[in-house]
């Protein structure tokens, strides 16, 4: 497993925000967490990148415990995020805020640059327009681009189809998939459970702060609790 998550337990102040979240992530695959507002998606995500504390639970990450350690040093072994809302730096052109996500890197970073400007070529013609000017779609690919340049093995995706159109919805999910098929592993956080497990290999559900659910894409898909409360029937 890339990564084994057992019995987290996250708390904002004293109020619990997870109960005895386990799940893994296997190498090459995409996995998906669904589910409705305030499920505690995000608390998930942000546990494992590192900028929230567990009270209780594991992380693991390519077979070392990385509970305890820094939001850098998981950056650093491999794991990265494209946050929920984007959280751009709007300050700062698009090419500063690729370079921001490569900061950790001493080696040369532009044969990067150019993979990600393969991916997103109007972030290529906008790179040096301030980040805060750009579109919604733009700032969600200027995310996903600032999270590849640290060469993530694994990319921790926060509603990467938040606000965009459904035409742009399935541009950033066909790249998601290109981008697994060469050969980086994704968690992927959607609400747009739909679009989410048709793409995903393996899938669970949220229901305040727990696991509800899990298997296969399809077999969520199928699932007749998951076509009521999350595909609409
Ligand atoms: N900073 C915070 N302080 C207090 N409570 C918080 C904080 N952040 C999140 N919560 C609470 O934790 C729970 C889980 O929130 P979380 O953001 O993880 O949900 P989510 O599944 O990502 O929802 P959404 O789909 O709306 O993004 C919610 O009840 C939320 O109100
Ligand atoms: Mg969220």
């Amino acid at each position: 497993m890339m990564l084994e998550v057992t019995n987290l337990n996250v708390f904002y102040d004293n109020i619990r925000a997870l109960t005895d979240v386990s799940f893994s992530v296997e190498e090459g695959e995409i996995m998906t967490l669904i589910g409705a507002n305030g499920a505690g998606k995000t608390t998930t995500l942000i546990t494992l990148s590192g900028l929230k504390k567990a009270q209780s639970g594991t992380i693991s990450f390519l077979g070392k415990d990385i509970t305890k350690t820094t939001p850098q040093s998981r950056v650093a072994m491999g794991m990265s995020q494209s946050p929920e809302g984007r959280r751009v730096f709007p300050g700062l052109t698009v090419l500063e805020n690729l370079e921001m996500g490569a900061y950790l890197r001493k080696d040369d970073i532009s044969a990067d640059m150019e993979k990600v400007f393969a991916y997103f070529p109007r972030l290529k013609e906008r790179r040096k327009q301030s980040a805060g000017t750009l579109s919604g779609g733009e700032q969600q690919m200027l995310a996903m681009g600032r999270a590849l340049m640290s060469r993530p093995k694994l990319m921790l995706l926060d509603e990467p189809s938040m606000g965009l159109s459904p035409l742009l919805v399935s541009e950033i999910f066909a790249i998601i998939r290109q981008l697994n098929e060469a050969g980086t592993t994704i968690l992927l956080v959607e609400q747009n459970a739909a679009v989410a497990l048709k793409l995903a290999h393996r899938a669970a559900v949220m229901e305040t702060g727990r696991i509800v659910l899990s298997g296969t894409g399809e077999e969520l898909s199928r699932s007749p609790a998951v076509q009521k409360a999350y595909l609409g029937g």
